[in-house]
């Protein structure tokens, strides 16, 4: 056992934030890691002067280690790191966390137990990588009420829409070649369906609202079903589009949170949001619009994140019986959920028909039968196998009404397919 006055550092997880976070606390004198614990430890790792005997293939070594002060949990998933994040609480430590889909499914139980226990949980470097987000949503922005996010929060899907967009790229080549890059998981399905997103905005909507979001309230769709076509439709009509991730609190407190593909209008910041980089828009009074925007992911941006959190807990040990306050969870009330079908949004359709008589006037009745009122619809010609595609952007209008819409045109002999439906930030 190493005798000396630093601060003694437990890790869970030597993969790419691991690493960074090791690398980039050895140049701290006052700190020391002093356990690390990994799924294999025979596993080469390119890691310069590593010491090898504080590596453990058990991570209950890491939370059972008495001098351990802090423990930094980056191996992800609920299980087993719920567990050894409670057992680290249970044993004194404080914990540093990258755990997005831990903090979304278990966050209230895990902030509840670490109260009970004076212990602070920290958790920078789930929420967009490197981007500092959470200590500033608690702290110098803490005299705002924010009422809006909108968010691109995931760097896979960002990467793969930006290169469909630059390209003409269909959504499976572009998935393909981010694999073969590194850019994307063998299974992209947490990236593409938007779960990763997800978790992320039920956190950052919590904080940010100071109202608890159940993750199971988060509407969800992923970017699978873009087509070049859309891509191109898009662009031509002065949007890009981009995996949003939005939150949104009613005058009556309700919140409305939600992944989905927007088309977002190239005069917002947002439509500039490019490859892998992540960006959020907060709302609030009395601060306006701010957007933060910087590396989602990546070994030494969310190391960043991760040992920025580490050395706010390392200021304050030993100094007060309190750590941290204005970082710890202030928020108990869970907020009133408003399903999707409740919501009012504007919506791309790419609707493809035969070329008949009437067809553009059979839409525009369907829309007018429904309340829907038209900003534009585009036709550019007709196809070869007499068969054309019609672009329509609507104002304003209610979920439910659109969704009757779709149901009545796919229903119409006249017309073959509503290819797309897409909502439109407004
Ligand atoms: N898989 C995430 C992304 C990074 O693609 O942005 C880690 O949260």
């Amino acid at each position: 056992m190493a005798i000396n006055n630093k601060i003694k550092i437990g890790l869970i997880g030597l993969g790419t934030v691991g690493s960074g976070v090791y690398k980039t606390l050895r140049s701290f004198d006052n700190i020391e890691v002093v356990k690390i614990a990994v799924r294999n430890k025979n596993k080469k790792r390119n890691i310069e002067g590593l010491d090898e005997s504080i590596i453990t293939d058990n991570a209950y070594d890491v939370v059972n280690e008495p001098e351990i002060q802090i423990v930094a949990e980056l191996i992800g998933g609920t299980e087993p790191a719920f567990d050894l994040i409670k057992t680290a609480i249970k044993n004194g430590k404080h914990i540093v966390t990258a755990n997005k889909e831990l903090l979304a499914k278990h966050g209230e139980e895990l902030f509840n137990f670490a109260e009970a226990n004076n212990k602070v949980v920290l958790y920078e470097a789930a929420i967009a990588g490197g981007i500092p987000l959470i200590m500033p949503i608690k702290t110098i922005l803490a005299g705002n009420k924010i009422s809006k996010i909108k968010a691109i929060l995931n760097g896979t899907t960002n990467y793969i829409l930006t290169k469909m967009d630059l390209q003409g790229a269909s959504y499976e080549d572009v998935l393909k070649e981010a694999q073969e890059l590194g850019y994307a998981e063998t299974d992209p399905t947490g990236d593409v369906e938007g779960f990763d997103a997800a978790y992320k905005i039920t956190t950052l909507a919590t904080i940010a609202f100071g109202k608890r979001i159940k993750f199971e309230n988060v509407y969800r769709e992923g970017i699978t079903k873009i087509r070049p076509e859309d891509m191109k439709a898009a662009r031509e009509m002065g949007y890009k589009i981009k995996l949003i991730a939005s939150a949104e609190l009613d005058e009556a407190g309700r919140a409305d949170v939600r992944v989905h593909p927007m088309l977002v209008p190239v005069t917002k910041t947002l439509a500039h949001i490019d490859y892998v980089t992540n960006a959020v828009t907060l709302t609030g009074h009395p601060v306006g619009e701010v957007t933060l925007s910087g590396p989602g992911a990546g070994e030494f941006p969310t190391a960043s994140s991760v040992v920025g959190d580490i050395l706010a807990i390392v200021s304050e040990l030993g100094k007060t019986n309190y750590l941290l306050p204005m970082m710890r969870c202030n928020h108990h009330e869970n907020a009133q959920p408003i399903p999707i079908s409740d919501t009012k949004n504007k919506y791309y359709l790419s609707i493809c028909v035969k070329n008949s008589v009437g067809v553009i006037g059979r839409i525009g009745k369907a829309c007018e039968d429904n309340n829907i009122s038209l900003a534009s619809i585009v036709q550019k010609g007709i196809s070869c196998d007499d068969c054309a595609e019609i672009s329509v952007i609507t104002e304003i209008c209610h979920e439910n009404d659109m969704q009757k819409v779709v149901e009545i045109l796919n229903n119409d002999s006249s017309i073959m397919k509503v290819n797309s439906l897409i909502r439109v930030q407004v």
